[in-house]
């Protein structure tokens, strides 16, 4: 493994503009389940069709019951080694930006500063009509209180949990993550399947790839490198490689 930690060391060190796009992968040493992997949250139908806009606007008492509570699963917890070796990899300008598939916010809690939140978070909820934004909690709160679905104050409208469901629009940022990935000459992989499109496409994007992922990806022929491990081993590991590679020093002057 170390020589392909080097090998990655070194692309992030030659090239222009290196960006990271990362999924639920990272997040799991965190406590937080991903979707498809051994104990991924889709194993259970039922969390697929709970959070679905089928559910969300059809069956609003059982999305703003059982829903919100399995979204519970993404809040609360703490950074892991990866968002932290990923959050000093910016540091050191090897990583412009981070484009993430997670609404858990852990990237900016380990301190990463250029994130793109491409499928929404959980810290706001917004209106359907007049697009006011509240809190998350403004949803919890309402719907504890039996107001369901809860109502803007504003307009009356609908408010939900800024997360992307299949078949929401994508995000503002996706635009902005769009625009990143035709600047980038090098991705950095960490933690998804690639399977969920639009997201899967952005790796198409950049010229040169490298995936840490437990499992196989759809990409991983057109990989420079593949490293089928752990990424809270695998990136403290790749930070202390670049922190030691005295081209590091040259290229920062
Ligand atoms: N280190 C490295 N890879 C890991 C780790 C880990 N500690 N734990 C899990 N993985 C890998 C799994 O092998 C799996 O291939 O992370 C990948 C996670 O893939 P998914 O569960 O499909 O998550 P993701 O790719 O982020 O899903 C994309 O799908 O359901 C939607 O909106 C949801 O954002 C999500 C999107």
């Amino acid at each position: 493994m170390i020589q392909d930690v080097q090998k990655i060391a070194q692309a992030l060190i030659q090239s222009r503009y290196p960006v990271a796009l990362t999924g639920a992968g990272i997040s799991t040493e965190s406590g937080v389940p991903d979707f498809r992997g051994q104990a991924g949250l889709w194993q259970d139908e039922d969390a697929v069709e709970l959070l679905s806009l089928t559910t969300l606007y059809g069956d609003p008492q059982r999305f703003y019951s059982k829903g919100l509570s399995l979204l519970q699963v993404f809040r609360g917890k703490s950074p892991n080694a990866a968002h932290r070796a990923l959050a000093r990899l910016e540091e050191l300008g090897l990583i412009r930006c981070v484009i993430t598939q997670n609404i858990d916010g852990l990237h900016q809690a380990a301190g990463s500063q250029n994130v793109l939140e491409i499928h929404g978070n959980l810290r706001t909820s917004s209106c359907v009509i007049c697009h006011a934004v509240f809190p998350f909690e403004f949803v919890e709160k309402a719907a504890s209180e039996g107001q369901i679905p809860p109502k803007c104050p504003k307009c009356g409208g609908t408010v939900r949990p800024d997360v992307v469901f299949f078949g929401d629009d994508m995000t503002s940022d996706f635009g902005r993550a769009v625009e990143e990935c035709s600047r980038a000459d090098f991705m950095l992989i960490i933690g998804s399947s690639l399977q969920v499109a639009p997201a899967a496409y952005l790796p198409g994007m950049v010229p040169r790839i490298a995936i840490i992922n437990l499992d196989e990806t759809p990409y991983d022929e057109s990989a420079e490198v593949v490293i089928h491990a752990k990424a809270g081993t695998v990136l403290p590991e790749l930070v202390r490689v670049v922190e030691q590679d005295p081209s590091l020093k040259r290229r920062q002057r």
